[in-house]
């Protein structure tokens, strides 16, 4: 039977070596690729392959086999690791200080390195040969994010008439941006690969053709990309999430107790929650700055108000996020310093994942969730918030620069450059009259509930199969 084969740099799944003992554990993977699609991954009909987070020199072939088959009976995945130099030239190098920084709009964070390029290049070819094994014809592929996409030109070569698509989870930039990376023409072509390319907002669909018609010279009419022979499509698939996993949460025991716990530990304070992973273009520090300085001007708030601060940890080798962490701490540090009292924290900085249950739970008490991202493909979490809060009441303040923003437009939008106007508006969003917040609210989560993330890869892969048909009439 034709399946659906996924492929992404990091698996559902990442797998952990204890140096000591030599033991395996696994995490659930944190991140909007992650955590989206294997809702849609766990109905089954599909296979993943991927990094399974781990160094080749750290793994016995023998441990690599056996990881293997215990993945694919447990998770229907396909792990395979990668040598500490392609983790540093690929993972540590090209992907998150290179594309990464450039596609959210930091060109002065990017650095380009020729072996860095190369370890690129020869990463995703080593996808391909992982992936191709288990290729048959009538599969759909489905190939996902930043880190691999050389990858669907790759597999056009080899397999001409495999159907492929590709879905960018980060924001692809403007073509003014993009012209400044050196191989910018080889990795538009690996994407040209793709019969279908997904994005999730139509700005990011709009710079992908303009770089495609600019850098490489194609045609664009009709929606359709021509490139030599074939016709390739580009639109926007803004992703959603498992909506009734939040919605319905507070029907289980588990997050029945937890919510009391937070409920408890709150102790009846106006409670501000964020919710990120370690990352520069979160616009972590701008956040803790705006909300010292509604401190500053609101004093009446003093002793009421706290905020929630939760920061996953993540690309810890990567030298910015360290600097990034330390800069955290020293903002939260002066800012409770400044304004704290001995019976009162202002804010409460966790540097850790949270599980489901209690981060639901705080999604459930939170009087307001604060996205302050400076670039952000999507914000999923701005999207769970919604989704958790059962009575509709609860207040969005989402950045105008996330991806999140076309579909939440009701919230209280915010440009995270300006301190002032968030400042301006944690005033405004505890202030909020509970029926305005319901009015908005409900129109949201009729949004998210519909094109929640099972919709949204159903969507894709229709519109793959559409491309396909649509090929095939014009050849
Ligand atoms: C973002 C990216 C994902 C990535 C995730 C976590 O959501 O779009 O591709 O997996 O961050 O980052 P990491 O580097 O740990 O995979």
């Amino acid at each position: 039977m034709a399946k659906i084969i996924y492929v992404s740099n990091r698996l559902p799944v990442t797998i952990n070596r204890n140096p000591e003992s030599g033991e395996y554990s696994f995490t659930r993977s944190i991140g909007g690729l992650a955590t989206g699609l294997s809702s849609v991954h766990n109905e089954g009909g599909s296979l993943w392959v991927g990094w399974s987070g781990l160094h080749e020199e750290d793994v016995s072939g023998s441990d690599a086999e056996e990881l293997k088959r215990l993945l694919m009976r447990e998770e229907s995945c396909v792990p395979f690791q990668l040598s500490r130099k392609d983790f540093e030239d690929f993972y540590l190098g090209f992907c998150n200080e290179a594309i990464w920084p450039l596609f959210h709009y930091f060109p002065n964070r990017a650095h380009y390195h020729t072996d860095q390029w190369e370890a690129y290049f020869r990463v995703n070819r080593l996808f391909f040969e992982e992936l191709k094994p288990y290729i048959e014809p009538g599969d759909t592929i489905w190939v996902h994010d930043y880190q691999l996409m050389l990858l669907p030109q790759m597999i056009r070569e080899e397999f001409p008439e495999a159907l492929v698509g590709f879905f960018l989870h980060i924001p692809f930039p403007s073509y003014e941006i993009m012209r400044l990376m050196p191989w910018r023409e080889e990795i538009m072509e690996g994407l040209m690969g793709s019969d279908l390319l997904g994005f999730h907002t139509y700005d990011y669909v709009r710079h992908f053709i303009s770089s495609a018609r600019r850098l490489l010279g194609y045609e664009f009419s009709l929606g359709y990309l021509t490139a030599g022979q074939r016709l390739v499509r580009a639109d926007v698939f803004p992703m959603g999430i498992d909506y009734e996993k939040y919605n319905q949460a507070d029907n289980t025991p588990e997050v029945i107790s937890a919510h009391a716990e937070v409920k408890r530990e709150l102790s009846g304070k106006r409670t501000i929650l964020s919710v990120d992973r370690l990352d520069y273009t979160k616009g972590i520090p701008e956040r803790i700055k705006s909300f010292a300085l509604f401190l500053d001007q609101h004093p009446e708030y003093h002793e009421k108000v706290e905020l929630f601060l939760i920061v996953a940890p993540s690309r810890t080798e990567v030298e910015e996020y360290q600097d990034l962490l330390k800069e955290i701490r020293e903002l939260v540090s002066a800012t409770n310093g400044r304004h704290g009292s001995l019976g009162w924290t202002p804010i409460h900085f966790f540097y850790r994942s949270f599980s489901f249950e209690d981060l639901t739970a705080l999604y459930m008490e939170a009087d307001l969730l604060l996205v302050t991202a400076l670039r952000d493909g999507m914000n999923l979490i701005a999207k769970e918030y919604l989704a958790a809060r059962r009575d509709d009441t609860g207040v969005l303040i989402l950045s105008e620069t996330a991806g999140a923003v076309h579909e939440l437009g009701e919230s209280l939008m915010i440009n995270p450059n300006d301190l002032q106007g968030i400042a301006d508006a944690i005033d405004t969003g505890l202030k909020m009259d509970v029926e305005d917040q319901k009015r908005q609210n409900s129109i949201m989560k009729r949004r998210i509930s519909r094109y929640n993330v099972r919709f949204w890869a159903r969507d894709f892969v229709r519109k793959l199969e559409e491309v396909h048909e649509y090929q095939r009439s014009q050849s």
